[in-house]
């Protein structure tokens, strides 16, 4: 560790460049793909209500502490540990989120792919004239079969890997500092035509009325999984960002900005989607595809919707590229700065052996569709045979309820016991420079309050405790 040059470590040009990266990395796929259908599964507002209260509760003291070891280090996650921490195991928690990146980004591109065939599908006008069944059968071909899946979600890993390789300022944040502003006012100009479709109040109702008898251990698991999720928390991408943070930046300011814009866009996503959901009677239950065929419906009802859903599904492709730059970044610091393998040779290593493990995934439902397990929550799931997980599942399952609620747990734990409280409060305050009333508060959590939230969260809802 003795020989790596601080000197030329990369790092962001401004604090909107900051910005621009850390929440490229949090809103992705994520926010628009995921957060709905997790949510539809879970019951919608209650599962909303929990989930506000994990980001503002443990999600956003998590990003602080990844941003405090980051900056702190200078290093990838697993050297900033032992950096911080010479001869502790704590690197071992820097090594748990380069595993969490490989599974993570495997499901991620296959989803990203589908995105990409949606942008052809949108540029061929494909979705016209389609009734709601037509479209779910549409999408459920497309994903049970082998090539086209497969050749999109290569492509999406390629383009990641070259922009990881152009380096990150000159490529990714330049073009997300405009993108990102026209992928959210294409979201509002979505919601707007979804409340006003007909029939779209249940929609509404559905993700903003509260029924708590629909949540159980599991769910709420599920909403502490998501919140990890979106926010890029758990696994070290955003220690990794923080090591690129320049020291005049205000971490506590940038935190909280990028949780809200974070969270702004799932709330955004979840009105386009859940009026149409109830609009054009389709299962809230219905799981990974639940955009993919909500959305093609609002399009074709909307004059000039094929233009919008190509520009729709462009942008959301570009939403995927800077989270997943994000994740790769993670293994690609970890195999440069730790197994000193150069960085172009440890991009494209990193690239194919996550593509590997990610092709498995896209064949979950179709050639590798009988290697699924069935899994029971609930008393209902029990009477009903339980839900089928596949392989896709299962990884996206692990990823985001097991890997990150641990990794974000010892993350805190680290913050809050094991780093010295001088350095942490001097990151959070530039040396002195800003006033922090807040820090006493925001080390209460980080040593009581979030380490037993998680550990209570999660060892309920993986069923070893009861409440
Ligand atoms: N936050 C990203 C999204 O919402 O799409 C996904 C993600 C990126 C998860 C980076 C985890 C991560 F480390």
């Amino acid at each position: 560790m003795a020989n790596i040059d601080f000197s030329k470590r990369d790092s962001f040009g401004s604090k909107f460049g900051v910005i621009a990266a850390a929440a490229g990395s949090a809103i992705g796929l994520g926010n628009i793909w995921r957060f709905p259908y997790v949510a539809g599964e879970n019951g919608g507002a209650a599962f909303l209500l929990v989930y506000l209260f994990f980001i503002l509760v443990i999600g956003l003291p998590v990003m602080l502490s990844e941003f405090t070891i980051g900056r702190r280090a200078r290093l990838n996650p697993f050297g900033a540990f032992k950096k911080l921490s010479p001869g502790k195991p704590w690197y071992l928690v820097g090594f748990m989120g380069v595993v969490a990146a490989f599974v993570i980004l495997a499901f991620y591109g296959t989803v990203a792919g589908w995105t990409l065939e949606y942008i052809a599908n949108a540029l061929t006008n494909s979705f016209e004239g389609k009734s709601a069944t037509q479209l779910e059968t549409m999408f459920s071909d497309f994903k049970d079969s082998t090539f086209r899946p497969i050749m999109w979600q290569l492509i999406f890993m390629v383009l990641t890997a070259f922009i990881v390789l152009a380096g990150v300022k000159n490529g990714i944040e330049k073009y997300t500092k405009i993108l990102m502003p026209i992928l959210l006012v294409l979201i509002i100009v979505l919601c707007i035509r979804s409340v006003t479709l007909p029939g779209a109040s249940k929609g509404l109702e559905f993700l903003f009325n509260p029924d708590f008898s629909k949540l159980n251990a599991n769910s709420i698991l599920e909403a502490l999984g998501q919140a990890f999720f979106s926010l890029s928390i758990g696994m070290g991408t955003l220690i990794t960002y923080g090591s690129y943070i320049p020291k005049s930046n205000n971490l506590s300011n940038t935190a909280l900005q990028v949780s809200l814009a974070d969270t702004l866009i799932a709330i955004l996503a979840g009105i386009a989607i859940f009026p149409a959901v109830f609009a054009f009677d389709i299962a809230p239950g219905s799981g990974p595809g639940l955009v993919y065929i909500t959305l093609p419906n609002i399009f074709q009802q909307m004059p000039g919707g094929s233009i919008f859903a190509v520009m729709f599904f462009l942008l959301l492709t570009v939403a995927a590229l800077t989270s997943s730059i994000s994740v790769l970044e993670v293994v690609v610091a970890y195999f440069s700065e730790e197994l000193k393998i150069k960085r172009k040779s440890a991009t494209w290593l990193a690239t194919g052996l996550i593509t590997a493990i990610g092709v498995l995934c896209t064949m979950s439902w179709g050639v590798l569709k009988d290697v699924s397990f069935t899994f029971s929550a609930t008393e209902t799931d029990m009477a009903t045979g339980g839900e089928k997980m596949y392989i896709f599942d299962i990884l996206d399952f692990a990823a985001s309820n097991v890997f990150l609620p641990l990794g974000g747990l010892f993350i805190v734990l680290f913050v809050g016991w094991a780093m010295h409280r001088k350095n942490v409060h001097n990151e959070i305050s530039n040396a002195g420079k800003f006033r922090t009333i807040l820090l006493p508060i925001f080390m209460f959590i980080v040593k009581i309050i979030a380490p037993i939230a998680i550990a209570l969260v999660f060892l309920n809802g993986i069923g070893l405790l009861n409440f």
